[in-house]
This record gives structure tokens, C-alpha cells and sequence, in this order.
């Protein structure tokens, strides 16, 4: 069964951990919902390990319509949540009305980055669920650095997640924060918090899946874990095929009509 943001809100309360992973395509769509992952983010991290941008601020709403079209047509057990890109909330109209088209394709939630209460709400009002983003803004962010290190920086992260809550987000991602921060963000509000480099205390983890498998060598935070190296595999295998069709092995009588 589909979860929903009513079951995500309440792993907060039962202590159960939320587990959210990217996917921008299908055959990983699937698996991310075999695997029946809570949350699928179709992130505009899409720019840079599927697009091959510099950056998030590239992408489009025409891409993250495409992308999260393909998502949600694999997705039958994940609540699917889908990116705002860059300079596609700059009004509460605009906002609505991209959050909209992007809920026509299939997504149940919509993440812009950064403290915009009036954005917020005005899409929450719309009927739209909203999750929301502080800390590292990958979209406006001038550096990848950890936020909030200073006092200051920290007081103004955790200030920014409470007015996000009392705004209307469902949930809110943490990304690039000291782990003392993240604990203290989530005790200190009633929704889930889901760490992207926060700490093991937010409610949940976010990781772009490319970054897990090992696909995207650009460049590898800190706070990634990689839990397969899918382009040293990719590489050998297709390595392999390459020998066999210059030895003339394949194909071989098992894979030729006869
Ligand atoms: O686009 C993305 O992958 C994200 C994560 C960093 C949370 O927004």
C-alpha cells in the first residue's frame, strides 16, 4: 500500500526511522520501490549526476516533469516527492502552479529549498503537500560547505526549520549541518526531520542514490556512504562484452537462432 504523509509523520512519533533515496528513471524507480523505501525524491540533483550539469540550477521544470512522469510510473508503494527547481517558486502563483503540474505527473509532494513561508503556504494551501529544505541550499549556495557551524548560523538554520513547520511543511530536510544541530532541530519540532549530512538524530536519511552506488565520481561528500560501486561493475562488464565481440565469442550458440 501506498505510504502516505499521515504514515510518514507518524514513524516520527513511533521512533521509526525514514529511509529516502533519489531516483530519476525507471529500472531504479523499481527497485526503490520493491524495496518499498519510504520516500522517493526525484531531486533536481537530477542536473548534475543524470544531466550532466555543473550544478541543480540548470535543471528545468521541463526536466523535472519528464523525470518524475517516469518515476511515479514505477511507483506504486513509495510517497513520491519532486523537486522545485531553481527560479520555479520566485511567486506564490508561479509556485502553485508549478507544484500543481508537477502533482499531475504522479508526484504526492513538493520540496523548494530555503525559508519561504508565504511559498509554503500558499502551496499547502493549494491542497499540496510541501516538505521542506534548509541548511546547504544546493540551488543558491555559493560554496558546499557545512552550515551552521558558527552560533549565529546555527540559530538562523534552526529558526528557518521552525518557521517551515509552522508554515505547513510536512517534513523538513536538513542538509550539510554539525550533527548537534540536527539533534536539536529534531527535538525541537513536531514533524519528521530527514538529514542529508545532519547527524544520526534526524527522524530520517536522504542520499542520492547515484552518489550510494558509486555512479557519480565528480566529486563525494563527507556524508555519503557507498554501498556499491555499480561504475567499477558497469565498466567490467561492459569491458568484457567489448573483448568478446572483438574475439568473435559472443554471440555464442546459446544466444543465436537456430
Ligand atoms: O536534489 C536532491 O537530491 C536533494 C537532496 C540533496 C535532498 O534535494
Amino acid at each position: 500500500m501506498k505510504k502516505t504523509i499521515d504514515f510518514i509523520q507518524s514513524m516520527k512519533q513511533n521512533g521509526q526511522k525514514i529511509a529516502m533515496l533519489t531516483a530519476y528513471d525507471y529500472p531504479t524507480a523499481r527497485i526503490l520501490n520493491d524495496a518499498e523505501i519510504d520516500i522517493i525524491l526525484v531531486g533536481d540533483s537530477l542536473g548534475m549526476v543524470v544531466l550532466g550539469y555543473e550544478d541543480t540550477r540548470s535543471v528545468t521544470m521541463a526536466d523535472m516533469l519528464h523525470h518524475t512522469r517516469i518515476v511515479a510510473r514505477a511507483n506504486t508503494e513509495c510517497l513520491l516527492v519532486a523537486d522545485l527547481p531553481h527560479q520555479a517558486y520566485e511567486t506564490p502563483e508561479q509556485a502553485v502552479k508549478n507544484a500543481r503540474t508537477l502533482c499531475d505527473v504522479g508526484a504526492d509532494a513538493v520540496k523548494p529549498e530555503g525559508n519561504k513561508p508565504e511559498i509554503v503556504k500558499a502551496i499547502v494551501s493549494d491542497g499540496i503537500p510541501v516538505i521542506g529544505h534548509v541548511g546547504l541550499l544546493p540551488q543558491t549556495s555559493e560554496k558546499f560547505r557545512v552550515h551552521g557551524r558558527k552560533r549565529s548560523e546555527a540559530l538562523l538554520i534552526a529558526d528557518d526549520a521552525k518557521a517551515l513547520e509552522a508554515a505547513g511543511c510536512f517534513a523538513i530536510v536538513l542538509e550539510s549541518i554539525p550533527e548537534k544541530l540536527g539533534r536539536t532541530i529534531a527535538q525541537s519540532l513536531r514533524i519528521p526531520t530527514i538529514g542529508i549530512g545532519a547527524g544520526a538524530d534526524c527522524d530520517g536519511q536522504v542520499l542520492v542514490l547515484h552518489d550510494i552506488l558509486g555512479l557519480f565520481d565528480r566529486f563525494t561528500p563527507t556524508f555519503v556512504k557507498q554501498y556499491a560501486n555499480m561504475r567499477k561493475e558497469i565498466h567490467r562488464a561492459v569491458a568484457h562484452y567489448k573483448l568478446e565481440v572483438q574475439q568473435g565469442l559472443f554471440p555464442d550458440g546459446e544466444h543465436s537462432y537456430h
